[in-house]
This record gives structure tokens, sequence and C-alpha cells, in this order.
């Protein structure tokens, strides 16, 4: 009698170096997945790594800039190579624009004086290098008998949301850039989602809340790994889970 074959979960998350990323990336290797850690810096992704695997995990260093594609093409090589393929596949690198700035106080983004550039910039990280990474990592997920791909969006790309005048966000800024640059990403989700449905790959995109991180000047009130809980039950829905949605902890968020 031949050993049980049982399947070894691989995630990879984007930007896992630090923030909600390295979150996500602690509880899906606490759940006993194999977690390729995605980061641009290849000595940050390393130090992110050994923390998992000091803390008893099996994480591994990829480098991965997701605005650049040949470390996008060698990536998926490394990981056709070293594990053959991917069930899970969180796109969480993102940038907010205008650095180490909270979102409420982003003036460098105010749509009648934005530089272009700077959209340019917003969009070919958080839209352009998702769709760049999500097709070359593609093949490897279909390898996988329940892929999930989980698109880390924020409560900022809800048009319902940001278009109410006394809502939840009316305190920020107006955004040109990351706040369209999500809404962009949510509908990209939703059309993969419809591509993808007949392969039983479910695509939904995540609000993690307003989180303690470098990308708002740890002016969030969620610890990380409040903000990564979404991106994890995304990433391990069962078979009957959604596809095409847009959620938070709290549940369905409104596009
Ligand atoms: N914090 C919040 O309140 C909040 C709310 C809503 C949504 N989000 C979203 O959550 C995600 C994570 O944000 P965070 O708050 O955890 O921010 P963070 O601490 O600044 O982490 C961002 C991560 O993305 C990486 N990254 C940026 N550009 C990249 C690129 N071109 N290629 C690869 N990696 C890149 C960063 O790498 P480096 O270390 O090399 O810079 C870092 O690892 C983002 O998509 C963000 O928009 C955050």
């Amino acid at each position: 009698m031949g050993m049980p074959t049982t399947h070894q979960k691989v995630a990879m998350v984007t930007g896992a170096n630090k923030g909600i990323g390295r979150g996500a990336a602690e509880q899906l290797a606490g759940l006993g997945m194999t977690v390729l850690v995605g980061a641009r810096d290849p000595g940050r992704g390393e130090e992110a790594a050994a923390a998992l695997r000091a803390a008893g995990g099996d994480a591994h260093a990829v480098t991965l800039d997701v605005t650049d594609p040949a470390t996008i093409r060698e990536a998926a090589r490394q990981v056709e190579e070293g594990f053959g393929h991917l069930d899970v596949l969180i796109n969480n690198a993102g940038i907010s624009g205008s650095g180490q700035v909270s979102p409420a106080d982003a003036h460098d983004q105010v749509p009648s004086s934005v530089e272009v550039d700077m959209v340019r910039a917003v969009f070919e990280t958080n839209v352009f290098g998702v769709i760049a990474v999500t097709n070359a990592m593609l093949p490897l997920l279909r390898r996988s008998p329940a892929p999930r791909i989980v698109n880390v969006s924020s409560h900022a790309a809800s048009l319902t949301i940001t278009s109410d005048p006394n809502g939840l966000l009316a305190t920020l800024l107006p955004s040109a850039a990351y706040a369209p640059s999500k809404s962009a990403l949510n509908a990209l989700t939703v059309q993969y989602a419809n591509e993808l449905r007949k392969d039983g790959i479910l695509v939904n995109a995540a609000a993690p809340g307003f989180v303690d991180t470098d990308s708002n000047n740890h002016t969030g009130f969620l610890t990380v790994a409040q903000g990564a809980a979404v991106l994890v039950r995304l990433a391990t829905l069962g078979a009957d889970g959604p596809t095409a949605g847009f959620f938070s902890e709290e549940g369905p968020v409104p596009w």
C-alpha cells in the first residue's frame, strides 16, 4: 500500500514583509499552509520569512515587485519549480501614493490639483500589478483543488460609501488616486470572478478596515492581526463560498 498523498496548501502573499500582508502570512502559516512571502526587497522578505519559520511556520521569501514583470516571471518560475502549484494568492501589495500620510491628509491626491503621474504610479501598483501577478500565477492556481484569490481593497473603494456626504468616510480628503485605484481593483475582482467561476476559482475583494501600519503613519486603530482576518477568511473559503464579493470582517461591503 502506498503512502496516502496529502495536498500541502501553498499560499502566496504579495507585500508580505510588513503590515497587513505579513499578518495574513502569519495566520496562514499558523493554519499549516506553506507561505510564500512576496517582497520587493529580498532582505526584508527573508527577515519576515525567517520570523515565520522561527514561530514554527513553513515560510519562504520570494522576491516580487508587482510593477516589475521580470520579478513576477521569476517568482512564478520559483513557485513552479519549488512547489508545482499554488492554492491561495493574496494580492496585498499596495501603496497609498502619498507616502506615510493618513488618507485624511493626502493633499497631493485632491482631484483638481493632483499630478497625473502620481495617479499613474498608484494604479501601476494597486491595479496593473494585480493583473500581472494574477495572470502569472493562474496556471499554478489551476493545479489546486480549491484555488482562492483575494484582492486587498479598502472601504475607500466603495462608491456607495464615498458618495454619501454624511457617510463613514466623509472626513477623508477627496482622492483621485488611492480610492479610484481600489474601486478599479473591485471592478477587476468581479471580472476575474466571472471568468473563473466555471473553474471553481473563488475571487473576492477584502476591506481590512483602518489598520495600524506604516501606510497611514500608524493612525489606524485595528491591529494587523485584526485587519488580516478577513483576508484569511476569504483565502480559506469552502467550495460553497462566495465569489465576486466585497467583504470586511463585519460582512459584505456595498460596492
Ligand atoms: N492600513 C490600512 O488601514 C489599510 C486600509 C485599507 C486597505 N489597505 C490595503 O492593505 C494593503 C496592505 O497595506 P498596509 O497598510 O499593510 O501597508 P504597508 O505596511 O505599507 O505594507 C505594504 C506592503 O506592500 C508592499 N509593496 C508596495 N509596493 C510594492 C510593489 N511594487 N511590489 C511589491 N510589494 C510592494 C510593501 O513593500 P515595502 O516594505 O518594500 O515598501 C509592503 O510590504 C494595501 O493594499 C493597502 O492599500 C490598508
